[in-house]
């Protein structure tokens, strides 16, 4: 099947379609058993996500099981900072540990030189997929954007509020802005060879872009993805970019209008008849069911899915959550969403 006449591309072109592809962001992960059991043979996170072998095969978990119309390759926003060469680790329980940059030699150090030999492994999954996907999947590449990935590098950990990072940005951002420019370049060589590599939609996560207050937010959100787009688009002119300002509230439609995004993904705070009326006629909105109700399921899980359906479903739509599916999930919920979505 060509990349145009599928369900997700249609969508973010514009059409409005009578079923709504879904796919929801960490689609693959702990929930799953079956993907519990393969993170068992790999010795830490990032190897799990190195090894093209492992990484397809949690990729594919749950298109086999759901049906989804697109799959998310299998990886971390984290990458970026480990192929930099900041030290990143998983540790059970604890999430990401990195040794932070808290200084202007520190960040200094890092190295954008080697970013796509580092992240080969990456580009051999994508090849991969490609081959084994069934062929009315879309596949999704994604990273992290600039502001996000730029508070784990400096914070070190997550659970903040990014503090030193609002801090540093405040009072120097001049040296804070060195930090973002790294990431934006590095960030489009990687997308761009992600497209290259077999890439059909990108996703670029902003998970706390909703920390900052109203011009950081058009200094550090805004403009940096404006220019990963630009930088994407100059040599990817048709590749569809979904962006994800998690917590952007009222900050979404001028989101939207500037940085040139051809979807948004919403969080399930964000009202949706605001929405429709406010961002759809702008691009393709994505989303946005409370994750926790996912966990919850019962009669309140099918309520609110058909709400999304029926708010959203009359405009250029792709069903998913508000963010990432939590490991608590029972997989039959997962399977009743899929259910309701597709029923007439
Ligand atoms: O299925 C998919 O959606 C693709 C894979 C994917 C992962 N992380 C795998 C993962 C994607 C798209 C991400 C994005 C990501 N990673 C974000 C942005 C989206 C969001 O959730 O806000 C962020 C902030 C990260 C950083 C990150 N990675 C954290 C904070 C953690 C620890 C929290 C946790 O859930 O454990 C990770 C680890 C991680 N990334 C896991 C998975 C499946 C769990 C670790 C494991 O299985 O051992």
């Amino acid at each position: 099947m060509k990349t145009e006449d599928k369900t997700l591309i249609r969508a973010l072109h514009g059409e409005t379609l009578e079923t709504p592809p879904i796919w929801l962001m960490r689609q693959a992960g702990r929930y799953l058993p079956e993907y519990r059991e393969t993170r068992k043979t790999a010795e830490n996170f990032l190897k799990f996500c190195y090894t093209p072998d492992l990484a397809v095969e949690v990729t594919l978990q749950p298109i086999r099981r759901y049906d989804f119309d697109a799959s998310i390759m299998f990886c971390d926003i984290l990458v970026i900072p480990d192929a930099l060469g900041q030290d990143v680790a998983f540790r059970e329980g604890e999430g990401p540990v990195l040794d932070p940059i808290r200084s202007v030699e520190a960040l200094r150090k890092l190295n954008s030189g080697g970013v796509l030999d580092h992240l080969a492994p990456v580009f051999e999954v994508l090849r991969r997929l490609k081959v084994e996907l069934p062929e009315d999947k879309t596949l999704i590449g994604f990273a992290g954007s600039p502001w996000t990935v730029a508070i784990y590098m400096i914070e070190g950990r997550g659970g903040t509020d990014g503090e030193t990072a609002r801090r540093w940005a405040y009072q120097e951002p001049e040296t804070f802005s060195e930090i973002i420019d790294l990431l934006v370049d590095a960030t489009i060589e990687y997308l761009n060879t992600q497209i290259e590599n077999g890439a059909e939609v990108i996703q670029l996560f902003d998970s706390w872009s909703g920390l900052l207050a109203e011009e950081p937010f058009r200094r550090w959100v805004i403009e940096p993805t404006r220019r990963i787009i630009e930088g994407v688009r100059a040599k990817n002119v048709n590749t569809p970019i979904i962006g994800f300002p998690r917590g952007s509230g009222l900050m979404a439609p001028e989101f939207v209008r500037k940085t040139g995004v051809t979807g948004i993904s919403l969080d399930a705070n964000v009202p949706l008849e605001w929405a429709r009326d406010n961002i759809q006629p702008l691009a393709t909105v994505q989303g946005n069911l409370d994750n926790q109700l996912l966990v919850a399921g019962g009669d309140a899980l099918d309520e609110a899915v058909l709400r999304i359906k029926k708010t959203l479903g009359g405009g250029p739509f792709i069903f998913n959550l508000g963010h990432g599916i939590v490991p608590q999930t029972p997989p039959e919920n997962v399977a009743r969403i899929v259910e309701l979505i597709r029923q007439p």
